[in-house]
């Protein structure tokens, strides 16, 4: 339990999580200034980063995929410390309180998890991981949200982040061990209604996708299945694939004990870049909120999503995910910074949809023109 009390506020309480920001010591614009829009506008109560909030593996790079321009632990924790400044200080500058986990790029560099958590430490409105773990999951741990004196609602912070340079793995289920104290932490909390973030789906996210054909409606091809796949339409509550959702593929009945436990509203994920639904499995509400970076892949469902609980009924909540462009605006000036800063995968799918536009916007004025000349 962190040592700073996080609290309702006039009846309620929300939560803001941006997941994966993942940029690196210099950074794309228009990140951090949706980021700003979003804490000016939204006002959440707390902040939550969930995992591959630095793309750690190219921080000693020259430019983004080039050579390195650095090497070593010293370089690596120097521009860390930029790239989390880039996201974490205007959360100091406005008082806002902030929890993170891990993503399986948070800790892909030479600096180790606990090097990592103590730069999130250096800032004052950190809250979270305050306290020991002694479970061996550093990145697992819970938040309260107290109603005056007493516990009202309680944010699980599930760590999936597992480097396996053995098995050439980044991530894994949440372990045996953090789904024992995760029981164990529900029952001496009477089973507190609570939110769970983690950074990759769990295993039974499989069970809510089926095969189908390529034009049916939320359709996206799985390249490792080789075949074409989407949501279960009996689990959807919004939303729909824009990309394959492989989830962590070693269970260690993490699912079971959330369903067992029942005290859990929504499991929140990040990691899968484009994809946004909203979804229920055997009784458990799965929510997936894509990226909120412009370096790496995504589309423009980047953005964050709020969750707001009310005081007096912390079972319910409302949740709404808003855009880079709900939230800074579709002007001529954003649509260019979007288009500068996008991804390297994106920017030629957006130049193309521009240049069909430009296109069919020159033969719509060039048969204008005809007809007036032939009636003039
Ligand atoms: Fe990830």
């Amino acid at each position: 339990m962190s040592e700073k009390k996080l609290e309702f506020k006039n009846g309620k309480f929300k939560i803001l999580q941006v997941s994966d920001p993942q940029d690196m010591h210099y950074v794309r614009h228009s990140l951090i200034k949706m980021l700003n829009r979003a804490y000016d506008d939204l006002k959440p109560d707390l902040v939550v980063f969930t995992g591959d909030n630095v793309l750690s593996n190219h921080l000693l790079d020259a430019r983004f995929g080039s050579g390195q321009s650095g090497e070593g632990w010293f370089d690596t924790r120097d521009r860390m410390k930029k790239s989390l400044k880039h996201i974490l200080q205007p959360l100091e500058d406005r008082r806002i309180p902030f929890a993170m986990h891990f993503g399986n790029h948070d800790d892909m560099c030479c600096m180790t998890k606990e090097e990592i958590i103590e730069l999130y430490r250096e800032y004052s409105c950190f809250v979270g991981l305050c306290d020991t773990y002694g479970y061996g999951d550093i990145g697992t741990h819970n938040i309260l949200v107290y109603s005056g004196d007493m516990p009202k609602f309680n944010i699980w912070m599930m760590d999936t982040s597992r480097q396996n340079k053995a098995e050439d793995r980044c991530y894994e289920g949440v372990t045996t061990a953090a789904v024992e104290w995760y029981k164990e932490t529900s029952n001496k909390l009477g089973k507190l209604p609570s939110f769970m973030f983690q950074h990759i789906p769990m295993s039974e996210i499989d069970d809510c996708i089926e095969e189908c054909g390529k034009k049916d409606e939320g359709a996206v091809y799985d390249y490792e299945k080789e075949k074409y796949v989407r949501l279960k339409a009996d689990k959807i509550n919004s939303g729909k694939l824009f990309e394959a959702t492989p989830g962590c593929k070693t269970n260690y009945g993490h699912f079971d004990a959330v369903k067992q436990q029942g005290d859990t509203l929504a499991v929140i994920y990040g990691h899968h870049h484009m994809n946004k639904f909203d979804i229920t499995h055997e009784g458990v509400r799965m929510i997936q909120t894509p990226a909120a970076s412009f370096r790496c892949y995504g589309n423009s469902n980047r953005g964050v999503s709020l969750f707001e609980i009310d005081e007096a009924n912390p079972n319910e909540f409302t949740y709404q995910h808003y855009t880079y462009y709900e939230i800074v605006g579709k002007t001529p000036l954003n649509q260019l910074s979007y288009f500068i800063d996008a991804d390297e995968l994106e920017k030629p799918r957006r130049a193309a949809g521009a240049a069909l536009t430009f296109a069919a916007a020159g033969a719509v004025t060039a048969a204008i023109i005809k007809v007036i000349r032939r009636k003039y």
